[in-house]
């Protein structure tokens, strides 16, 4: 289970013309809960503080007010754990051109922890979904971006992770491709692990998501099934929730 409570966060960044502070509220109490065996989808428009709330849950940045709790660890208290029960996607993927992917994965086992031979077997295991095993001892530097993000998405599972999080796993992904991470989404859902994805991708998440928050001006919206939500709204497709968040400003 992952329990957000009333998180905020707030950023402070220079303007260099006016040179004075500005103080950006990226997340304004947001709470919402993830159970095993469940896809959750966080949407909003860019800059809504998608990446920040799943920075907070991965442990990665605190927040000022509120709490997170992964599987009973407290993000603020308890971040190794956190990070150990973990398997977080960014979008800056950290991939490493020297290392094959096998390497990669070895050198991150290793980190994590993991029994080396566990470690080999589950990152085959994952290329293989992925199909990229063909590709597993070739050096990364001539990867392309689309075989990158595999590479990241094998290394976020490979500590077998309960909880999931993947900030925009199919972004500059071809079709093809895009729906084996999607089918690695539903089997991830089928073990049991708690999910969160966040996407653009509004389609996608009409069919794989089981309940989709909607970040608007620092808050949450929606927080249910995709059916409810757009009952809620009276629209039949997400684009037009976001059109009537958008004109409302966010007080639909
Ligand atoms: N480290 C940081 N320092 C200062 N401001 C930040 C930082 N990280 C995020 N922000 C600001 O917080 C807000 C939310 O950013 P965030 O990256 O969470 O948005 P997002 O919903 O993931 O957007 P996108 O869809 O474009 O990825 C933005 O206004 C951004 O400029
Ligand atoms: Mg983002």
């Amino acid at each position: 289970m992952i329990r957000v409570v009333d998180i905020h966060k707030t950023f402070t960044v220079k303007d260099k013309k006016t040179r004075k502070n500005k103080i950006i509220d990226a997340v304004k109490g947001i709470s919402f809960q993830v159970k095993p065996g469940e896809i959750y989808g966080l949407l909003g428009p860019n800059g809504a503080g998608k990446s920040t709330t799943l920075r907070m849950i991965a442990g990665l940045m605190e927040p000022q007010r509120g709490s997170i709790e992964v599987f009973g660890y407290d993000t603020k208290t308890s971040s190794e754990k956190v990070r150990g029960n973990l398997g977080f996607l960014s979008t800056d993927l950290g991939v490493y051109g020297r290392f094959s992917p096998r390497e990669l994965l070895r050198i991150f086992g290793e980190f994590q922890g993991v029994d080396a031979a566990v470690a080999e077997r589950r990152g085959m295991y994952l290329l293989d979904k992925l199909d990229l095993t063909s590709f597993a001892d070739v050096k990364m530097e001539s990867f392309s971006s689309g075989q990158k993000q595999k590479v990241s998405i094998a290394r976020a599972l490979l500590h077998d992770p309960r909880a999931v999080l993947f900030d925009e796993p199919t972004t500059g992904l071809d079709v093809l491709t895009a729906k084996t991470v999607l089918d690695l989404l539903k089997i991830m859902k089928e073990e049991e692990r708690a999910v969160i994805v966040s996407t653009h991708v509004l389609p996608m998440v009409e069919q794989l998501c089981d309940r989709v928050g909607i970040i608007f001006n620092g808050k949450l919206h929606g927080d249910a099934s995709p059916k409810e939500i757009l009952a809620q709204y009276g629209v039949t497709t997400l684009d037009e929730v976001f059109f009537k968040l958008a004109a409302d400003g966010g007080e639909v």
